[in-house]
Formats: C-alpha cells, structure tokens, sequence
C-alpha cells in the first residue's frame, strides 16, 4: 500500500515535470508563430530545417539549461555563479535571458491580446466566415485601432498580473495540464475538416515537399531561432524550470518528449490551416495574420463551427497564458531572489514595465506604423532581436558554460543523477554537441543570417 503510493506519487510527479515543461513550450509558437513563418518562407523546406535544427541545437541546449538548473536549484543568475568554478562572468547570460524575456513579452502579449480579442469576435460570430474580405477586414480593423489594442494588451497583462498575486500559478498550471488534451482533440478534428477541402493536396504538398530555392542563409537563421523560441531556450526559462525539477528525473528523455510532443501540436496546426490556405485563397505569406484568417474559415464549414470556434480561440489563450506565465517567471524570480523584491512586488514592477515597453507592439500597426529601425517595425525588431540574436546567442554561450567551464565530470554526474540512471551513452553524445557542434554551427548560422559575412 506505502510502496503502491510512493510509486504513483513519483510516476505523477514526473509526469508532472513533463507536462510543465510542455506547457512552457507549447503556446502561441505553435499554434501562430510556427505556420505563419513556414508560409513566410516556402514550406517544407523551412520545416525539414527547422527539425533538424530542434535535433542538433535545441535538444542539447535543452538538456545543458535543464540539467545545470536542477544541479543549482536557483533563478539563472544566481545558478550560473553556482556552477562557475572561475571567476568569468558567465552570470550575465541570466541578465541577457531577463532582457529577452522583456523583449518576447512586449509582442507576445500583443499577439496574446488578439487572441483575447478573437474570443469575443468569435462569440459574436462575425468572423465565421470563409471569405478572405470578411477575415481581413476583421483582422485589419483590431490591429489598425490604438485604443483595442493597447486595452486589450493592458488586459493581458492585468490577467495575467493577477494570476499571480493571488498565487494562482499552480492552479493555472492544474488547468493548462487539463485543457491541453481538449486543444489536441480540436486541432485533430480541424486537421479532418481542412484535409477534407477541395484543395487540401496543394495544402498538404505546401507543407511536406520541400523546395530548396527558396532557402537562404536568412531562411536558416528563421528556423534556428524559431526552434529556440518554441522550445523556450536560450533565456533561463527552462534552466529556471529545471530547478524543480526531481533529481530521478531522466532529462534526456524528457527533453526529447517534450521536443516531439511540441513538433506534433505544431504540425497539427500547419495541417488545419495550409489546406485551408490554398482552398479558400488565402496568402500562404500572409504574415502575422495567418491563424487568425484561416482558422475561422476552417470552422465556418461544419455544423457546430461557431461554438467550436469560440472553445478554440479560448483554448489558445489558454495555452499562451501558459506560455506567458514561463516566460514572466525569468525576470519575476531574479528581481525577488536577487534584489531581494517580495514576489509580489517583482511581478507587479514586471508588469508596469511590460505595460510601457509593449505598448509600442500595440501601436506598431496603427500610431507607430511609420516608426522603423534597421528597417523593421518595433514589433518585428523585438521578435527579430529576441528570436534570432539573444536567444541563439544565449543557447551558444549556455552550450559552451556546461561544455567546457562546468565541465564534463560534473555534468555527467548531474544528468546521470549521480550515475543511479543508466545514460551514459547518452550523455556522451550531449555533452559532445555542446562542446563542438551546437555553439559553432550557431554561431556559423547567426553570422551568415545576419549577412556579417
Ligand atoms: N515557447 C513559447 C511558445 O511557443 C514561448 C516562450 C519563449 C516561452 C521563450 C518561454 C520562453 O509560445
């Protein structure tokens, strides 16, 4: 009876681990940023690099971030100079991981807002529609108005504020674990409607069959820092999840299942909306408004669509709100554990901060849309910036800190668990990579991404 307990308690605790990690990785990446980049950049080959970018970089960056978490039981800073035999100051990587944290929280919780916004669209049925003038006026007409989009971010951010004064953290997590099966189940049932359209094979091909032109070193650097951001990597998020992690835990395998299970929501939401792309003539590279074009027309072809629609676009808040709650507990836990702010003092200082800072996402389309730098509005520089340098730079310099600073004795020790778990052979290959494959192959992909040579 004591043993059968102590059993079911480890087996649901880790899969608890799993399932917060995951909530962590799965959010509007998926379900917006992946399809709209993929048609942005041709499809399938975009797809196959962006995979193979997930195996050979993402995976062991995982691994490293997750591993020195749980071996320092700390907020990144204070983890980095834990592990730091020397006197190098390799804790700055937490400090870059809290800027970029600010960065992605400025747009992502616009992109958020939209989603928010969609909930009440789709409740008044207005956008139920399969032809391309409804949705685009739809869309055009929230971006396009200061005032809807600064509310609703402001709303955003307020929610998700309070969510975690009142401490709520766990229970949303309870939840996220909950209505994720319920998301699958509804991106599974589009994926059956959108296959069934007249020109889902265009759709299908789109997606599956690659077409190397279209791949520039830039199109490389797209999928490397995708993988970074879907992943949640380069910034402290998962070093800072790895912290609670169980010391049984096998990080391999759970960093594997949760880059597979990531992949899999991802490639649900490519296949509930490419056929519909090319069916109802819609822009594959449509940009930033894909998902919320498409999705509707997919719904506004079965019965029931309207009510499916609006248990749809919740869903994806909820998701986001998970991934939001990840991203926001960087910078939340370095101002409470370094600065010594109460907790509820950090978030609500994080949030006043992302309300000033992310208003400029909210006006990019409208007040601020003839504000560019380096060619970009604000809000594509805050994702170019995070996506494609902070996140792959932090990922090269976590690579090299396990690699080579901690060194090989201590990581294999951690990650084995002190040689109780039998992955040896798979810690070998990791800690490989991290010492020669993953920084230099980042490093070769930023560089030529960002045309320096
Ligand atoms: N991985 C999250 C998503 O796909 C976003 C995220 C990025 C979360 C970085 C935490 C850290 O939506």
């Amino acid at each position: 009876m004591t043993q059968d307990s102590i059993k079911r308690g480890g087996f649901s605790s880790s899969f608890g681990v799993l399932a917060a990690t995951l909530g962590s990785a799965v959010g509007l990446g998926n379900i917006w940023k992946f399809p709209y980049l993929t048609g942005a950049n041709g499809g399938a080959g975009f797809l196959l690099i962006y995979v193979l970018a997930t195996l050979v970089v993402g995976i062991p960056v995982m691994i490293a971030e997750i591993t020195m978490g749980r071996a320092a039981k700390a907020n990144p800073i204070t983890a980095l100079q834990r592990l730091n035999p020397g006197k190098a100051p390799w804790w700055l990587i937490g400090v870059a991981g809290m800027a970029a944290a600010f960065l992605i929280l400025s747009f992502y919780s616009e992109v958020v807002a939209w989603v928010f916004a969609y909930v009440i669209k789709a409740i008044d049925g207005s956008i139920l529609s399969s032809e391309r003038r409804v949705a685009e006026s739809a869309f055009g007409a929230l971006i396009g108005d200061p005032v809807q989009s600064l509310l609703w971010q402001w709303f955003v951010l307020a929610f998700i504020g309070g969510i975690l004064l009142l401490g709520v953290t766990k229970g949303i997590e309870g939840l996220t674990k909950k209505l994720m099966p319920v998301l699958f189940v509804l991106l599974l049932l589009l994926c059956g409607v959108s296959l069934s359209l007249d020109k889902a094979a265009d759709g299908l091909a789109f997606l599956l069959r690659p077409e190397f032109s279209k791949i520039s070193a830039g199109v490389v650097l797209t999928a490397m820092g995708l993988a970074f951001f879907k992943l949640s990597l380069g910034m402290g998020t998962m070093m800072t999840y790895g912290s609670y992690f169980r010391d049984d835990q096998n990080i391999p395998q759970t960093a594997l299942r949760v880059m597979a299970a990531d992949l899999c929501v991802s490639m649900l939401a490519g296949i509930a909306i490419f056929p519909a792309v090319f069916t109802f003539g819609f822009e594959p590279s449509a940009g930033p408004a894909l998902v919320f074009m498409t999705i509707p027309a997919v719904f506004s072809q079965i019965p029931g669509g309207h009510l499916l629609m609006i248990v749809f676009f919740v869903l994806a808040a909820v998701a986001a709100t998970g991934a939001m709650l990840s991203l926001m507990e960087v910078p939340v836990v370095i101002l409470h554990e370094r600065l010594g702010m109460s907790r509820p003092k950090a978030t609500l200082i994080t949030i006043a901060c992302l309300m000033l800072l992310g208003s400029t996402c909210a006006l990019t389309n409208n007040v601020l849309a003839g504000v560019k730098v380096f060619g970009l509005n604000l809000f594509d520089l805050f994702d170019f910036v995070s996506s494609n340098i902070l996140l792959p730079a932090g990922g090269i310099l976590l690579a090299l800190f396990a690699g080579w600073v901690w060194g090989a004795d201590r990581f294999n020790d951690a990650i084995s668990n002190k040689g109780t778990l039998s992955n040896a052979a798979t810690a070998r290959v990791v800690l490989f990579l991290l010492r020669y494959v993953s920084p230099l192959l980042i490093l070769l992909v930023m560089l030529k991404g960002l045309n320096v040579f």
